[in-house]
């Protein structure tokens, strides 16, 4: 084997770890069909809404406040426990991308399909909606533009709240 040729080899080791670990982070789920429609919301019009979430960036920061503070909220902390949170981080900012019309396609599932076995009281929902509040609020988004996100996400508590 030449230099060259090891060195190629060492690189692509070098390359499968740092990305492996990334791509079996996430846990396999059922077959189903990828669509923007599973977001369950239209994205809003023009590129207000993305500044005031101050870009792609931004959202990824809020998401990740609200899963965090979600995982820490001891009112619905069991709900996350075993969950893949990876995949969850990943696809919500997906949908919140997606709907603040920050150019981003939702690959994840509806929102029934996705709570299904949760058992998600409308306790648990209004504690998330306080969660994603803080998160908006640590972010500066305005409060106005907060309460349009959560009013394209109202909805979908019919999806996700077991009666
Ligand atoms: C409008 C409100 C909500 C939205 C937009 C939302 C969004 C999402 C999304 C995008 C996923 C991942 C979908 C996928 O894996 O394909 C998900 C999964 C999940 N959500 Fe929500 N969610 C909402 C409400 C809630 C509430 C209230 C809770 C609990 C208090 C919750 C807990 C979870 C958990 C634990 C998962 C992971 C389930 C799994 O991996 O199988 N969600 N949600």
């Amino acid at each position: 084997m030449s230099n060259s040729q090891a060195l190629a080899i060492l690189s692509l080791a070098a390359l499968l770890g740092a990305v492996g670990p990334a791509l079996a982070a996430e846990e396999p789920v059922k077959p189903y069909v990828h669509s923007n429609d599973n977001a369950e919301a239209r994205p809003f019009a023009g590129d207000h809404m993305l500044k005031a979430f101050h870009g792609r960036e931004g959202i990824d920061r809020v998401v990740d406040g609200l899963v965090d503070g979600a995982v820490a909220d001891p009112r619905i902390t069991d709900i996350f426990k075993g969950q893949d949170l990876e995949r969850l981080r990943r696809t919500l900012k997906e949908q919140f991308c997606y709907i603040l019309n920050g150019g981003c396609d939702y690959t994840g599932r509806d929102m029934k399909t996705s709570h299904a076995d949760l058992g998600i009281q409308q306790s648990d929902f209004n504690a998330l909606v306080e969660d994603l509040q803080r998160s908006m609020d640590h972010e500066g988004v305005p409060f106005r533009d907060q309460n349009r996100l959560l009013a394209k996400l109202a909805p979908m508590e019919h999806h996700v709240v077991v009666r």
